[in-house]
This record gives C-alpha cells, sequence and structure tokens, in this order.
C-alpha cells in the first residue's frame, strides 16, 4: 500500500488493523523500527506516512469512508479440523468480511490481495450480501512480490494480475495501476483464473526449486556440477534462468502453504494424480533439508554429541528477517536432536525468534543439544567443527576463511547448502569442503 500512495498521491489510503501493537510500530518514525525489514521499505514509508498513508485501528471507520478496500489479511493452513494440514484457514477473511458488510457505506469494492483458495470470492459474495443494502464489487488482485525483493517488485512488476466480472469494478483498479504500470504488464481475467494464477505461479517457482535440488544430488553423486547443469539449461529460453539456484529446500510464508492448498482443491476435486504430483513436489523439499542434516552427521563421524557447528544464516533467504518456514529451523532440530551445539548468526533475526523455533521439533519433542546467536561469523567460529552456511546473505560470499580456519578445531569443516562462500580459500587453509551440487572426482 505504501508503494501505491507512492505512485498516487491523489489517493488517501488507510492502513488498519485490530492489533494496536503493530499498528503503532507502523507509526513509529524511528529508523529501525518497523515490524518487517525490507530493503527501501523505510524511504518510501518516510515519503507517505503522514501525506496520504495513514495507519490507525479504527476499522469501522476507514471501511465506512472507503471506496474500495483491499483484503490483506492471512489466510494460514489450518491445524486442526476438516482439512487440517493442507486446507486454508479462512477465518480472518471471515472476520474481514464480516466486518465490511456491516460497517461499509454505498457502493464499495472489496479487493482480495491475500492468497487465497480459489473461489473464496464465493464466500466473501455470501457473507457481504448480508450487508444492509449495500452494493459490492469483488476484485481478485494477486500479489506477486517477493520478501527482500519487495519494493522493486511492486514498482516494476512483471505484471499486474486483476481478476473480476464487473468491467467498471476491473477498470477502476488498473486505472489505479496504470499511474506507474504499463497497460501492456496489466492482465485482466475472471475471478477464479487470477485465484488460481497465484496458486499456480507458487507452485510451479517451487517445483523448479525442487527440480534443481533434486538434480544437485544426482550432480554430487555422479561428478557433473550443478551451477553448469543450471547454466546450460537455463540458457534455453523456453526454460530461463532464474529460479534455478540449488539451495537447502525452499522456505518462506507462501510455497509450502499455496501447494498445500493446490493439494487439497486437487483431493477436492477427486483429481489424486494431481495431488500426489503436488505432493511429490513438498516431499523433495523435505528431502533437501534432511539429506543436510544427516550429511553433516556422517561426515563428523557418526555422531554430533560434543561438536560445535557454526550456522551461517536462519532467515529462509537473504535480505529478510523472515523465519517462516526457513529450512535452517528442521536442519537445525535434526543437528539439535543430535546433540550438537550450534552457534547461530544472522545480522536480522533475533535471539527470541531462534528460540522459539528450535527448543522444541515439529513434533514438540524437546531438542537435546544446546544452541545460542553469535554476535559474528568469528564467534560462531570460534572452535567449531564446522561452518554450515544455510542463507544467501551477501556477507558471506567473501569470508575470511584465513582467520575463520585458524579459530577452528581440525580436521574442520565447511558445508555450503547455498554455493554462497569462496570455498577454494576455505579448502587453502586446510578445511575440508562439502557444496551443494558439487560432485567429487569420479
Ligand atoms: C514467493 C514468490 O516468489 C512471489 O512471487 C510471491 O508473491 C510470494 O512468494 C507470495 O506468495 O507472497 P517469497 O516466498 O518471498 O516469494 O521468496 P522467494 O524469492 O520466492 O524464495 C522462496 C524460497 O525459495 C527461499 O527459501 C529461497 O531461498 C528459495 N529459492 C529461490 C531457492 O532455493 N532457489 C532459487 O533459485 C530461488
Amino acid at each position: 500500500m505504501a508503494v501505491m500512495a507512492d505512485f498516487c498521491p491523489g489517493l488517501d489510503i488507510q492502513v488498519v488493523d485490530v492489533d494496536q501493537k503493530r499498528i503503532d510500530a507502523w507509526n513509529n518514525l524511528e529508523a529501525e523500527c518497523l515490524p518487517v525489514y525490507e530493503p527501501g521499505l523505510q524511504e518510501v514509508l518516510d515519503r507517505v506516512r503522514g501525506r496520504n498513508l495513514s495507519f490507525s485501528t479504527d476499522v469501522a471507520t476507514a471501511i465506512q469512508r472507503a471506496d474500495m478496500v483491499f483484503l490483506t489479511v492471512n489466510t494460514p493452513t489450518k491445524h486442526r479440523g476438516h482439512g487440517a494440514g493442507a486446507a486454508a484457514d479462512l477465518t480472518f477473511v471471515e472476520q474481514a468480511a464480516r466486518q465490511i458488510a456491516t460497517s461499509a457505506c454505498g457502493s464499495t469494492i472489496v479487493v482480495e490481495r491475500s492468497t487465497l483458495p480459489v473461489r473464496t470470492a464465493d464466500v466473501l459474495r455470501k457473507i457481504l450480501s448480508q450487508g444492509c443494502g449495500n452494493h459490492f464489487e469483488i476484485l481478485s488482485n494477486p500479489e506477486f512480490m517477493a520478501e527482500g525483493t519487495a519494493i522493486d517488485d511492486l514498482c516494476n512488476p512483471d505484471r499486474v494480475l486483476v481478476g473480476g466480472a464487473c468491467g467498471q469494478a476491473v477498470a477502476e483498479l488498473t486505472g489505479i495501476y496504470a499511474n506507474w504500470v504499463h497497460p501492456s504488464r496489466i492482465i485482466t481475467t475472471n475471478l477464479w483464473s487470477a485465484e488460481l494464477a497465484k496458486l499456480t505461479a507458487n507452485a510451479f517457482l517451487a517445483q523448479r526449486i525442487s527440480s534443481i535440488n533434486s538434480i544437485a544430488g544426482l550432480c554430487e553423486a555422479s561428478g557433473a556440477d550443478v551451477e553448469e547443469v543450471s547454466h546450460a539449461i537455463g540458457s534455453d529460453r523456453r526454460i530461463g534462468s532464474e529460479f534455478l539456484r540449488p539451495g537447502p529446500g525452499f522456505g518462506g510464508s507462501c510455497f509450502r502453504k499455496d501447494i498445500l492448498n493446490l493439494i487439497y482443491l486437487a483431493d477436492h476435486y477427486g483429481l489424486y494424480e494431481v495431488a500426489s504430483y503436488w505432493r511429490a513436489v513438498l516431499e523433495l523439499n523435505a528431502w533437501s533439508q534432511r539429506r543436510i542434516s544427516q550429511m553433516i552427521v556422517q561426515a563428523l563421524f557418526g555422531t554430533l554429541r560434543d561438536k560445535r557447528i557454526a550456522v551461517l544464516g536462519f532467515a529462509f533467504k537473504a535480505d529478510t528477517n523472515d523465519t517462516r518456514e526457513s529450512p535452517a529451523i528442521a536442519i537445525c532440530r535434526d543437528l539439535l536432536h543430535d546433540g550438537a551445539t550450534l552457534r547461530i548468526h544472522d545480522p536480522r533475526v533475533s535471539f527470541a525468534d531462534m528460540e522459539a523455533l528450535l527448543v522444541v521439533d515439529a513434533d514438540g519433542v524437546p531438542t537435546a543439544g544446546w544452541f545460542e546467536r553469535a554476535e559474528s561469523v568469528f564467534s560462531a567460529c570460534d572452535d567449531a567443527d564446522a561452518v554450515l552456511i544455510l542463507t544467501d546473505w551477501a556477507q558471506y560470499r567473501e569470508l575470511d576463511w584465513a582467520a575463520l580456519a585458524s579459530r577452528m578445531r581440525r580436521p574442520a569443516w565447511v558445508f555450503d547448502a547455498r554455493r554462497g562462500t569462496n570455498l577454494a580459500e576455505a579448502e587453502a587453509h586446510g578445511l575440508e569442503t562439502w557444496q551443494i551440487g558439487r560432485g567429487g572426482p569420479h
């Protein structure tokens, strides 16, 4: 919304939330106090906050005054009841829709921004139609930005997608985007296509990562190099070069949730083969994480008791403090279960966030071992038996391996799960190395 306010000074945008703390954080003028870390966000906010963008908890008044309401509530995966573990939990969507039904005035366009299961607009329509005689139009305008590059993605989007049945409502929303997006990049579709396109886009992106991770495993076993393979296939225009970087598996709040949603949808329509096809993408992602912890245990002589491991990176990717579904979680839990001592460095993730995710595993079983947050890469490596790189932060690309190696206990290892460091230098200083997708001599 901040980017929209920036490009459209004529619009008055109010962001509302029932959570007072969250709203206070967005109103806090001090830099570095925003609830999320996103490069470039602070600068945009400095321009628009108090000009044509405001934050408040007065949800009812904001809806009453609005011509257009953007619905951006969270839709986590259901944990309990029917569809648990796959279906999206629409509680917040429903609550918001009920509030819109009672507070809206006159004619209101309701825009779905959250990633929603296909045909959620039906749910919205049913609830909104209970409102007292107001007229509602529903549009689907899914979000395609990625964390860490969100501001640039929003300023220069590959495309903007607007789905809806009412030509005038669609024209009003596309008219807003036309302030900064070329018309050729604004795609209009029907509601269901827009909803399904968002799930499909994420599923296809996640599928590419699982595909390249499967090939990374094959490269290690066969002596090929995944970077060379990626480059070779990515040069084919039909495949393209993006999203072919191997790693410890995909994380983030979207891919897993959206694929689960797709699986649920396929099962619901009796398309069981389709469901199991997408399930395999998730299974491969779990394998991508599991195999790393297993390989480390094997390399460190079969046990991690009394072994210290420096973990570099805990966020699910660089340039964000988000740890949701981060591959680091499952890998660190596995290492802790084996008795390891972990010193975890991440420039943006707090100890509290690490602690909340590592004290118990996914089944609620307390982890063994011990962990702490390291203030620097150097302190993480003190007396360490191994360094494990899990997030692609730029600062890990050029590490001072001479200095780090001298602090480690020999024999010492570097496990690079991101191809994110100068490994030849680590080898030059006597460290054993493993890099994802790099086959040894055969
Ligand atoms: C993803 C999509 O990329 C966005 O288009 C979408 O709008 C967003 O979800 C959403 O639904 O809100 P995001 O989860 O923020 O964005 O981050 P990505 O850049 O897609 O990365 C996801 C995961 O894949 C990360 O763990 C990343 O490290 C991993 N990844 C990505 C790889 O392992 N290899 C790659 O080549 C690319």
